[in-house]
């Protein structure tokens, strides 16, 4: 059997756990057995009676990670209302560094998925603390951010069929809408919509994080960052080889980024190159510098005090 570890049981996490109940996989969750965390794997287990029955385990033992074929990083303190994600920088990066060096020691062949923000360079500290195969790490934040972008398209245009958007370049105030690729009904946004109405959904969606931050009061959003997740994971685990957008380490820019991947049973498979126009290639190396600037932070700040 398949088996996915999950650090962290806070909101995402235990969703997380929640949404891949029918994919007939071992699921463990790695937190501190606190009542509450205790009554989630409790409370899932039992939902998965009704359809396929999984156990999940609920553990504060990192021995208990080993043979995964993935393992999820959702630690880590979320945004509070009036901070941005990268307020989180050095904070998080200590406690995805110790997550790390675990699923280093104890499921050195897994492919790690961070969904732990300021996520791009939280992917960069997993990659460089794991020493793992760029293919093999990765972060969650493309589909999310395009999940986004199809509900504002689709509150303009409630009788759409089908929308795809797509959104690369870094989790943050930066993302890139590829307009250019974004299509409804199989004809492009710019035809469907007016370019004030385009705007004003990129930047709904370049804020839909904080939105529902504002809203929460206690935390960010769950249920669209945990059903992104489980997309990749199945992606992976049946090795579907979907093309989703997802935060990889870009050699040639030294920094990652959302960019749209193969994703099947040994990770990335191939990055697909997208004809960006010159403005949409200027917002994603103006989101990709974003991204950089906080690794140099973290490179000065935090790996240059190891
Ligand atoms: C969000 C957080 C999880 O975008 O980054 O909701």
């Amino acid at each position: 059997m398949k088996k996915v570890s999950i650090i962290g049981a806070g909101n995402v996490g235990s969703t997380l756990a929640f949404t891949l109940i029918d994919l007939n996989v071992d699921i463990v969750l790695v937190d501190i057995d606190k009542d509450k965390t205790n009554a989630m794997a409790l409370d899932i287990s039992e939902a998965s009676t009704l359809g396929n029955y999984v156990n999940i385990k609920l553990s504060s033992d990192y021995e208990d990670i080993k043979n995964s074929d993935i393992v999820v990083v959702t630690a880590g303190i979320p945004r509070r209302p009036g901070m941005s994600r990268d307020d989180l920088l050095l904070k998080n990066a200590g406690i995805v560094s110790s997550v790390t060096k675990n699923i280093k020691e104890h499921a050195p062949k897994s492919i790690i998925i961070v969904v732990s923000n300021p996520l791009d360079a939280m992917v960069y500290t997993a990659l460089k603390v794991s020493g793992f195969d760029t293919s093999k790490v990765m972060g969650m934040a493309g589909i999310l951010d395009s999940a986004r972008m199809n509900y504002f398209v689709r509150q303009e245009l409630p009788n759409a069929k089908d929308v795809k958007s797509v959104v690369l370049g870094g989790h943050g105030d930066s993302m890139v809408p590829i307009i250019s690729k974004c299509t409804v009904d199989g004809r492009s946004l710019d035809e469907v919509l007016d370019s004030d109405i385009i705007s004003k959904v990129v930047s709904s969606t370049q804020n839909g994080g904080k939105q529902i931050v504002e809203l929460l009061k206690t935390g960010s959003a769950y249920y669209a960052p945990a059903k992104s997740v489980s997309l990749m994971v199945e992606s992976i685990l049946l090795d579907q080889n979907k093309v989703l957008p997802v935060a990889i380490y870009l050699n040639e820019y030294k920094s990652v980024s959302g960019v749209l991947v193969k994703l099947g049973k040994n990770g990335i498979s191939e990055e697909i190159k997208l004809d960006l126009t010159p403005s949409e290639k200027q917002g994603f190396d103006h989101s990709i510098s974003k991204v950089t600037e906080l690794i140099e932070v973290l490179q000065r700040d935090f790996f240059g005090k190891d």
